[in-house]
């Protein structure tokens, strides 16, 4: 199983509330349209796994009566706790989600709709998919998703830096399994999961935004675009849980590991002002699917 820094008890996670982006209302209504296509669907409880600081819970809660926000670590969860409005309708379980009904305590048959934000992949799908099959109503909706990267348009030659520092078991790539490198850097071609989904699920949709792969469609529901700086950038990589278990790892680096890879960056493209800002797409993909 993999293993992630997020889960130490002091991981910093309101500097990750502080630096990580949010998911666009398209992206959120196009889950809830598919959830009603099916009338006879209702809204009333919501399941997140691996709910982090709440960035999507906030996003998700409102449409339904009750929200159960679940995460395996316990400084996410404070961080949500004291993030998220004290008088909503969230409760919080401490809960990988390969265990959502014997720690998460959630009924079987109970749930409407499950959702997992940049999180799944910390998870043995297998077993999470038996989870959210025996929690989801019959004909519930699971939809997950995730932003792989950043893509710095006007940078010819960015990714290959971002591969070397952010996936490669060079550096803080290595604190991925192989199986999640896959999972991220060739998402076209995830067709264990499929199988996996199928075992549980129906009506699969799967939809891509990559720039680089010319999939750059502004009307796409996960399209996500900014502006960023190498400074933000560097913001960025230190919500990272890789970096994290790097410099746990690292003690006595002479150079911050995120300091490398944006100085890398800097000097390739001559970059004179670490605040200028440059456009990025986020390489994006979504999953929907209805419990059998
Ligand atoms: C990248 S964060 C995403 C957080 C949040 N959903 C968001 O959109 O920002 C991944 C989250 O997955 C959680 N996590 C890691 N392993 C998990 C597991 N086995 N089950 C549930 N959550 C897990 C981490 O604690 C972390 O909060």
């Amino acid at each position: 199983m993999p293993s992630t820094s997020y889960l130490d008890k002091d991981f910093g996670a309101s500097y990750y509330d502080r630096f990580r982006p949010s998911y666009p209302n398209t992206l959120v209504h196009k889950i809830l349209s598919y959830h009603n296509e099916k009338t006879e669907n209702e809204l009333n409880t919501l399941v997140e796994v691996g709910c982090g600081t709440g960035i999507a819970t906030k996003l998700f809660m409102n449409h339904f009566k009750k929200c159960i926000a679940t995460d395996a670590s316990s400084s996410m969860l404070e961080c949500a706790k004291n993030t998220l409005p004290k008088d909503s309708n969230v409760t919080y379980k401490l809960a990988k989600g390969e265990c959502l009904v014997e720690d998460g305590k959630i009924g079987l048959n109970s749930v409407d709709m499950v959702i997992g934000a940049q999180s799944i992949h910390w998870c043995d799908f297998y077993t999470l998919f038996e989870q959210v099959h025996k929690i989801l109503k019959p004909n519930g909706t699971f939809a997950f998703w995730f932003y792989t990267q950043p893509e710095f348009i006007e940078l010819n030659g960015f990714n290959e830096i971002y591969y070397k520092y952010g996936w490669s078991d060079e550096f803080m790539g290595k604190y991925l399994t192989p199986f999640q490198r896959h999972f991220f850097t060739k998402f076209t071609e995830n067709d264990q999961l499929m199988d996996q989904l199928k075992n549980h699920f129906d009506d699969i949709k799967f939809e891509v935004s990559c720039y680089s792969k010319g999939h750059s469609d502004p009307n796409a529901p996960y399209y996500q675009t900014t502006e960023m700086s190498m400074s933000d950038l560097r913001d960025l990589v230190k919500s990272w849980s890789l970096y994290t278990s790097w410099v746990k790892h690292h003690p006595n680096d002479t150079i911050d590991i995120a300091d490398r890879f944006i100085n890398e960056v800097i000097e390739k493209f001559n970059i004179t002002d670490e605040n200028k800002l440059f456009k990025v797409q986020w390489t994006t993909f979504y999953y929907m699917c209805r419990n059998k």
